[in-house]
């Protein structure tokens, strides 16, 4: 029977190649940051809309100057390039660009994290955020049926005092954007920011109800997941590939099926990992993690997510069947109803392998 997952006619056939394979699954992205979906050129448009002058002779010089030896390099570029978003319409044009090219790889869910602080702290209004980024996922959702929510993100390079203001902000437009607007999470440099820092505002968070999720493991040490597990009580962990330095806690990740928002091209490019061969998804997933796939900051990192599955399936031998596991684990790993996983994994079990 004929399906439609996005825009994209399922069904698969074995001998369609592995790009096209990989495309018809249908799948969640669950780790992705709405501002490191600038391209080069949307910065320049913008910065052109909004008047400002980039530190960039040419779109192709901003790109060139991505080559990063860590997280903090990445974050310096990253967060420089933010600050061309002004009005409402950029905010809904840069959300516009990544759900259509989310579209194109299959994504049939996304949930997506954004940086208040890193715009309210410009003078930038909180609504002004949430209206642009809103308006764009609620088009896509009624047009293309992608479904998506938010996740307010907390800069961990800032104080608790300033995330609890920031939540603070928020929660008047909590009813406005009930629809989308259901889980907090916790970003930029992690080391020396451990979850202990972030305790307070967690449980605050928790007692209102919203989802938890905190980057933890991706430079930091094994020590952060545990931590954001005990201490924040998420319910998943993004990165978490250093897990594998504690034997204990990658017991415990497997046993009660605690998600890891993998990003392996991120990885690659933050220097996580020297090589492409030497990332340890296809080894944390053979030992039973329930870990996923997802592009982090697509347009600073070289690929979306169709590119990090094709990555990974090319550089770590992963067989289509694991490549469909990866799309279900994203299904189950989503904050989506019940119902609604039941329906996108009927789908995927009808994908001929
Ligand atoms: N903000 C955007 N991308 C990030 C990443 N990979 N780690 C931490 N903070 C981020
Ligand atoms: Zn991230």
């Amino acid at each position: 029977m004929n399906k439609t997952i996005g825009s994209v006619p399922a069904p698969t056939s074995p001998s369609m190649s592995l790009h096209t394979f990989i495309r018809h699954l249908p799948k969640a992205e669950l780790h992705l940051h709405i501002e490191g979906t600038l391209e080069p050129e949307l910065i320049f448009a913008l910065a052109q809309r909004n008047g400002i002058t980039l530190p960039y002779a040419s779109i192709e010089a901003l790109r060139t100057a991505y080559q990063f030896q860590d997280l903090q390099s990445f974050l310096n570029l990253y967060y420089a390039g933010a600050s061309v978003l002004i009005t409402e319409n950029d905010f809904y044009d840069m959300t516009m660009a990544y759900m259509q090219r989310a579209r194109q790889d299959g994504v049939v869910h996304a949930e997506i994290m954004f940086d208040p602080q890193t715009h309210t702290q410009r003078g930038i209004p909180m609504q002004t955020v949430f209206a642009g980024i809103a308006r764009a996922l609620r088009e896509m959702r009624s047009s293309a049926g992608i479904s998506s929510c938010l996740i307010l993100s907390f800069l961990r390079h800032l104080s608790e005092e300033e995330a609890d203001a920031t939540l603070t902000a928020a929660l008047p437009l909590r009813e406005a954007y009930a629809d989308l607007w259901t889980a907090v999470g916790l970003d930029s440099a992690e080391q020396g920011n451990p979850p202990e820092k972030f305790a307070r505002v967690y449980a605050r968070c928790k007692a209102l109800g919203l989802r938890l999720t905190a980057h933890a493991g991706e430079e930091g040490p094994a020590d952060y997941v545990r931590d954001a597990l005990d201490l924040l009580q998420v319910e998943r962990i993004d990165h978490g590939v250093r897990s594998e330095e504690d034997p204990a806690l990658m017991q415990r990740l497997i046993r009660d099926r605690i998600p890891l928002t993998v990003c392996p091209l991120s990885n690659l490019k933050l220097c996580v990992v020297d090589d492409m061969h030497q990332h340890n998804l296809a080894r944390l997933l053979r030992q039973g993690i329930m870990v996923t796939i997802n592009s982090d900051d697509p347009a600073y990192f070289g690929g979306y997510i169709g590119d990090n599955y094709l990555a990974c399936a090319e550089h770590l031998g992963l067989t289509r069947k694991e490549l469909a596991e990866l799309a279900g684990n994203s299904l189950i790993a989503s904050f989506l109803p019940q119902s609604e996983k039941d329906r996108y994994l009927k789908q995927l079990s009808e994908i001929a392998i």
